[in-house]
């Protein structure tokens, strides 16, 4: 989800204005994932990169992911929207962690949709604190399915399509390694403008491509 910032720019507001907004949009579009039956949706909520930003700015998502977890809780029953998180949970201040682990309890028997918000996450980090829970005997008989079992969410299937909003055209350190065949997605509306009827085209697009996991075409 990218793109708040210039978003606000571009009105003469405050960078925290387009995170506001930004937040209505990732709203819309986990409302038409529901809708159409996405079983899986990570939204790039916080990386271990955004602490480099000022404390303005930190402060102020750290509070409007608070405020949203209890005031969506609703929103989540209505739609069957299950909350899981991933990313370093224990280096968030105390109080978002607590409010992440109230909100995954409380939707945790939603079954329709699996919105994970990733926060404090970097792809590259949750490799290295995965390999730190091998335990010693298991490393020599890894497999690629065994050292998924450490990543933060387990039961997370591979990445179908990433899509970065924005005009980027990079991956930032999201889901390295379960984005390994993801289909990707670029356009250049930003975050904040982003709604569902955008998911729907991008959707579509990746309905267009050919997956062949390294094999050849049928
Ligand atoms: C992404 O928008 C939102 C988060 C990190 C939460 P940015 O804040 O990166 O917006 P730009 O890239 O500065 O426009
Ligand atoms: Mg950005």
């Amino acid at each position: 989800m990218d793109g708040n910032g210039r978003w606000a720019k571009q009105r003469g507001l405050h960078r925290t204005q387009g995170h506001k907004e930004g937040l209505n949009a990732a709203k819309a579009v986990v409302k038409k994932a529901a809708d159409i039956g996405i079983e899986y949706i990570t939204l790039y909520t916080f990386s271990t990169e955004n602490w480099k930003r000022t404390s303005d700015e930190v402060g102020f998502l750290m509070s409007l992911i608070k405020v949203h977890l209890r005031a969506e809780l609703v929103f989540y029953a209505e739609n069957g929207i299950r909350v899981l998180c991933m990313g370093n949970i224990d280096g968030l201040p105390e109080d978002i962690a607590t409010e992440i682990r109230y909100t995954m309890k409380a939707t945790e028997s939603f079954e329709h949709t699996t919105v994970i918000l990733a926060l404090n996450y970097g792809g590259q980090d949750e490799i290295i604190r995965a390999i730190k829970k091998i335990p010693q005997e298991s490393v020599q008989t890894l497999t690629i399915e065994s050292f998924s079992g450490y990543l933060d969410l387990p039961a997370l299937p591979q990445v179908d399509l990433l899509i970065r909003t924005g005009g980027e055209k990079r991956i930032s350190n999201f889901l390295l390694w379960q984005s390994a065949y993801a289909e990707l997605f670029f356009n250049d509306i930003l975050w904040p403008d982003w709604n569902g009827d955008c998911l729907i085209e991008a959707i579509a697009d990746y309905q267009t491509r050919d997956r062949r996991f390294g094999g050849i075409q049928k």
